[in-house]
């Protein structure tokens, strides 16, 4: 399962010979410059919740590729209002089943208004459950005991856990959550993009390595095949 980072929390997952991309914002990131959102390839759009640095370039996506958009139901039906002809609008705790495997919306702690003020439902995470392996993708949240669920219900090849502080977890809320979820191998997302969530990657990734794990700080553009 090949993971690209396209900087922030976007993710892509090449999985099933389907090209999944998790909280498109490229186009109004300056430290994704390099990544052209033209060219970016998606079967399948995930939005985690509707702040713009998650939703930013999902409906221009996915009017090129034709992809499907998952999110919550406010943030799907406001995405049809836009044009998006595809969209699975769901809600916290359920599951649907996709060619590649099946997806749940998990619980975040956080917020979800979308960029024009609508409202954007409640925020979540995805859990998918792929052939090649199960994945975790925390979108923007706290630590939360919910994790603990996510751990129990299935074992996980990898996550993706935002950490870079302010907004969302920081690093050491990262480990607990990874702890949590029981996971080793950690991507992590939505640091660095802008200055209060600026994090130190030695100190970092020193304090995966001290607690057994992994934590993967991808370069805008590089990937990692788990
Ligand atoms: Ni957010
Ligand atoms: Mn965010």
């Amino acid at each position: 399962m090949k993971v690209i980072y396209y900087g922030h929390s976007c993710l892509g997952v090449e999985t099933g010979g389907r090209h999944l991309l998790f909280d498109p914002f490229i186009s109004s990131n300056p430290l994704a410059k390099t990544i052209d959102a033209g060219k970016i390839p998606a079967d399948f759009i995930l939005i985690s919740h509707g702040h713009a640095d998650h939703i930013g370039d999902a409906v221009t996506i996915a009017k090129r590729t034709g992809a499907t958009c998952l999110s919550n139901f406010e943030i799907a039906t406001w995405l049809q209002a836009r044009g998006v002809a595809k969209v699975i609008p769901m809600n916290l705790g359920g599951a649907v089943a996709c060619d590649f495997g099946r997806v749940k919306l998990v619980s975040a702690l956080h917020s979800s208004s979308l960029p024009d003020g609508t409202y954007g439902g409640n925020p979540g995470g995805w859990l998918v459950d792929a052939a090649a392996g199960n994945f975790y993708f925390s979108g923007d949240t706290a630590l939360t005991l919910d994790m603990k669920l996510v751990g129990e219900s299935v074992k996980l090849k990898w996550a993706a856990l935002c950490l870079g502080d302010h907004f969302t977890m920081g690093v050491d809320d990262a480990l607990k959550a990874a702890d949590f979820i029981r996971c080793q191998q950690i991507v992590g997302i939505h640091y660095d993009t802008f200055p209060p969530i600026q994090i130190d990657h030695e100190v970092a990734k020193t304090k995966f390595r001290a607690a057994g794990k992994r934590l993967h700080l991808l370069a805008v553009g590089e990937s990692h095949t788990f």
